[in-house]
């Protein structure tokens, strides 16, 4: 049945039959338990954890990059794009579960230490590349889905517009988009130097000379305007770090379909 919905020029007819058929958006069934607390528009308080993944000591991986693989599989998704990919957190957890993986990150000192770590263990389908979000080398409707995790508000609203055109421009028709933006809510926004509205270079500790572009609901659904079903969560992310001391991030995880 799904595969004979309606697409693009009969939108909202298509989200009713979906409706009818089950109550619950793909979106929901990734992030089933946060919904919940979203209904009541407040934000759901995640404690984090570091944890050594693959012999680094990383943030633990959050519940949509956990439970996306749940839909992923039942949605035959094969090819999945990890844009920004870092040094391999939720690539190496797609590859251990059989996706084809295709790692991309701006930064060359990152995917060598990915690359080290998969040529260490095996690992035969993660693909490496070193592009940026706003050229992304790949043809049109190339991707099942598209993960990019922490990355595209390091960036000014012009070229995270730009982002956003190629990720959907990449990914198949019906694929997945899992990303995060941090919000105006956070307790860091209008710190550090404002390079632009909303865009501020310093504002967070350990990424001073990073910029950070912050957004709210109505400018992340204009962003994503161009996407079939965009489910939108607010979560807050604490991490402790050691000695008491904790790291906030107020953030939108966005789970879309195009
Ligand atoms: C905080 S890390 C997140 C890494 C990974 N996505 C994760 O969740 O573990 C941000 C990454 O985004 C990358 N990045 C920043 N700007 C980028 C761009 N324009 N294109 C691709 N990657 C970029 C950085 O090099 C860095 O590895």
């Amino acid at each position: 049945m799904e595969s004979m919905r309606p697409h693009r020029f009969a939108k909202r007819v298509a989200l009713r039959l979906i409706d009818v058929r089950n109550p619950r958006t793909l979106g929901e069934i990734i992030l089933e338990v946060i919904k919940l607390n979203n209904a009541k528009n407040e934000w759901k308080i995640h404690k984090l954890i570091i944890e050594k993944i693959e012999g680094e000591y990383q943030t633990s991986l959050s519940d949509t990059i956990k439970n996306s693989i749940k839909v992923f599989k039942e949605k035959n998704y094969n090819k999945i794009l990890d844009l920004g990919c870092g040094t391999g957190r939720n690539s190496l957890f797609f590859a251990q579960h059989g996706f084809e993986v295709f790692a991309s990150d701006i930064s060359k000192e990152s995917i060598d230490i990915l690359r080290n770590k998969i040529h260490r263990k095996d690992i035969f389908n993660i693909n490496i590349y070193n592009f940026s979000f706003e050229n992304i080398k790949f043809e049109n409707d190339f991707f099942d889905a598209v993960v990019c995790t922490s990355v595209l508000h390091h960036a000014q609203l012009k070229d995270i517009k730009r982002g956003i055109a190629e990720i959907f421009r990449v990914l198949k028709p019906k694929g997945c988009l899992i990303l995060d933006m941090l919000s105006k809510d956070d307790l860091s926004y209008g710190l550090g130097k404002a390079i632009e509205e909303n865009t501020f270079v310093g504002s967070r500790e350990g990424e001073e000379g990073i910029p950070h572009h912050y957004t709210d609901i109505e400018a992340l659904k204009k962003l994503l305007e161009k996407f079939y079903e965009v489910n939108i969560y607010k979560n807050e992310y604490i991490i402790d770090i050691s000695g008491g001391k904790e790291y906030c991030s107020k953030v939108f995880d966005v789970i879309a379909f195009k």
